[in-house]
C-alpha cells in the first residue's frame, strides 16, 4: 500500500501532517529516508519508521462493547447517540460498525469491528451463532414454555423460530430466564415470549458464538479483543 496511506491509518497524524513529516525527512523505509508519500511499501515486511519509532499498521480492529441502554447499534444517527459515538476517535478512525443489533433499550455484549467478512459468518443464517441473553421476564415462566421454545415459536407474523434453549433461573411474577437462539430476526427475543403472553422487561447479551461479556466492563465501556477470544469468535 501506499506509504502516505499507512501512516494516515496509522494514526500518525493527518493526511497534511504525514506530508510534512515525509518532506523533512523524518520517515524512513528500511533505513533509507523517503520523502516521496506516493511510494508502495509491504506492511508486513517493510520496517517503517517516524522519528525513529517503528511505525506497526494494523488494518482490522475487534471491540468488544458492554452495551448500554439508550443508545442505538448504528454508526451514525441524525437523532440518536449510536454505540460507535461511544468510541474514542482512535478506534473510530478504523470506521468500526456494530455486527448485528441490539435494540436501544437492550444491554450487553456487542461486537464492533471493521472487518466486514468476520461480520458476514457471524450474521449468516447459515452458521447458526448462537446468541444468549439473560432476560427478566413478567410472568411466571414455565417448564412447558421451555419445551415449547425447544420445538420453536410460532412468532406474530407466522415465522416459527428455530429450537431454542430456555432456562428458568427464578421463577416468580417476575421470572428470570436465560435463553440461548441461533437466529437474529427483529426483536426476536421480545417476540418470542409476546407469543406466550408474556413480556420482557429487562434484555441482556451475555454471550456471542463462544466469547463472553467481561465481567469487568461497566455499561458503556469496551476493549479490544485478545487474540484468543479472537479465535474463539472466529471458531464460533
Ligand atoms: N432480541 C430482542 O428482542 N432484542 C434484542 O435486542 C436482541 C434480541
Amino acid at each position: 500500500m501506499r506509504l502516505d496511506k499507512l501512516l494516515a491509518n496509522a494514526g500518525v497524524g493527518s493526511r497534511k501532517n504525514v506530508k510534512t513529516l515525509l518532506k523533512k525527512g523524518y520517515v524512513t523505509v528500511n533505513g533509507a529516508i523517503i520523502k516521496n508519500g506516493t511510494m508502495h511499501v509491504d506492511e508486513n515486511s517493510d520496517v517503517i519508521k517516524v522519528n525513529e519509532t517503528a511505525i506497526h499498521y494494523q488494518k482490522y480492529v475487534y471491540m468488544m462493547m458492554h452495551k448500554p441502554p439508550g443508545v442505538i447499534s448504528a454508526t451514525e444517527d441524525k437523532r440518536e447517540k449510536t454505540v460507535i459515538d461511544l468510541l474514542p476517535s482512535d478506534i473510530k478512525r478504523f470506521r468500526p460498525f456494530p455486527v448485528g443489533r441490539l435494540d436501544k433499550d437492550t444491554e450487553g455484549l456487542l461486537l464492533i469491528t471493521n472487518n466486514g467478512e468476520l461480520a458476514h459468518q457471524l450474521l449468516s443464517p447459515k452458521k447458526h451463532v448462537d446468541k444468549t441473553y439473560y432476560a427478566k421476564v413478567k410472568g411466571v415462566v414455565t417448564e412447558e414454555d421451555c419445551n415449547y421454545f425447544a420445538r420453536g415459536v410460532r412468532l406474530n407474523d407466522g415465522y416459527i423460530t428455530k429450537p431454542a434453549l430456555l432456562r428458568i433461573i427464578q421463577q416468580g411474577d417476575v421470572s428470570e430466564v436465560e435463553i440461548v437462539i441461533s437466529e437474529g430476526k427483529f426483536h426476536q427475543v421480545k417476540r418470542m415470549f409476546l407469543a406466550i403472553d408474556k413480556k420482557v422487561i429487562y434484555l441482556k447479551r451475555t454471550k456471542m458464538g463462544k466469547l463472553s461479556l467481561d465481567s469487568q466492563l461497566n455499561l458503556g465501556e469496551y476493549r479490544e479483543l485478545s487474540e484468543d477470544e479472537l479465535e474463539l469468535l472466529t471458531k464460533s
